[in-house]
């Protein structure tokens, strides 16, 4: 694990570094943050949050979904497109990293560099943390000052999670990447009304780049949709996944999945927007 002046103390700013183990992460003012034994860092110490974090069965379902590859198309076209802008990445945050799939997989072409998962969800984390060792997995809330130097990172994921674009601004380097993946109006519409899901709020590609004004500049713009062949336990995972989760009638769900076929085909559709920080 390098140690460079990557990781910023939530107390005061000054550089935060691991030991030699990697068990914490210590400032010169001796604030100090251990390991959870499943290799996450928590910072978030003390306060509440208002968010809610992922809970640990739709970080599970989300995992089952995710190994099924029925993502991978999208994952893979992502480190493509970063790979393109940052080929010599040495520093990627994924800020909402969820389980650190899409991290994974943007890592691969990246060799040898540092990363950092963020997210509000210790369960999620907990997989990150296992997946990609080496990673610095940040139980944090992507609302407050992150807790990354100025200007310390080349690229910043952000996949289906909130955007904090000051803060992204002011962590990458001039030049470095953003690359954000929003789902599109027709991403899993054909199960969206049996499933109870709340609508995802497709972001209009215009308002991302609206909110980033300030700061970034447009490089490019992707879609990616594809047909997924779909399982009952792919629709279950799908739905307990998602934010409708948290107001499921389970009961409901397991009677629409028995009146569904072996298999549906069921669309996926996102948009891939890549910036360049001013
Ligand atoms: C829909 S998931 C996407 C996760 C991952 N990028 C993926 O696609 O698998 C949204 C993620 O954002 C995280 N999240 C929600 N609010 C957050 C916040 N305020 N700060 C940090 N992470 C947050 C959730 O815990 C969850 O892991
Ligand atoms: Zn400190």
């Amino acid at each position: 694990m390098p140690s460079l002046p990557l990781l910023a103390c939530p107390v005061c700013g000054d550089s935060l570094e691991p030991d030699s183990g990697f068990r914490s992460l210590t400032c010169p003012s001796g604030h100090r943050y251990d390991a959870a034994r499943q290799g996450y860092f928590n910072l978030l110490t003390g306060g509440g949050t208002k968010f809610q974090a992922d809970t640990a069965a739709m970080v599970q379902a989300r995992t089952h979904f995710l190994a099924a590859g029925h993502y991978l198309p999208m994952a893979t076209e992502l480190a493509r497109l970063v790979a393109a802008a940052a080929p010599g990445a040495g520093t990627v945050l994924d800020a909402g990293a969820g389980t650190g799939y899409y991290l994974g997989e943007v890592l691969r072409p990246l060799s040898g560099a540092t990363a950092v998962a963020l997210d509000i969800s210790k369960f999620a984390l907990r997989r990150a943390a296992r997946a990609l060792p080496g990673t610095y997995a940040l139980v944090w809330d992507v609302w407050r000052r992150l807790p990354l130097r100025d200007a310390s990172v080349d690229v910043v994921l952000n996949v289906f999670a909130p955007r904090n674009p000051p803060e992204f601004r002011r962590v990458l380097a001039p030049g470095g990447i953003l690359a954000v993946v929003t789902p599109r109006p027709e991403h899993l519409q054909e199960i969206r009304a049996e499933a109870a899901m709340l609508g995802i709020a497709a972001e209009k590609e215009e308002r991302v780049s609206a909110s980033l004004a300030p700061g970034f500049t447009p490089l490019h713009t992707g879609r990616c949709t594809y047909p997924m062949q779909l399982g009952r336990a792919d629709v279950r995972n799908v739905v307990l996944m998602g934010p409708s989760a948290r107001h499921l009638d389970e009961a409901g769900l397991e009677r629409t999945l028995a009146a569904l076929p072996d298999a549906v085909t069921v669309t996926a559709s996102f948009t891939l927007q890549i910036f360049r920080a001013d």
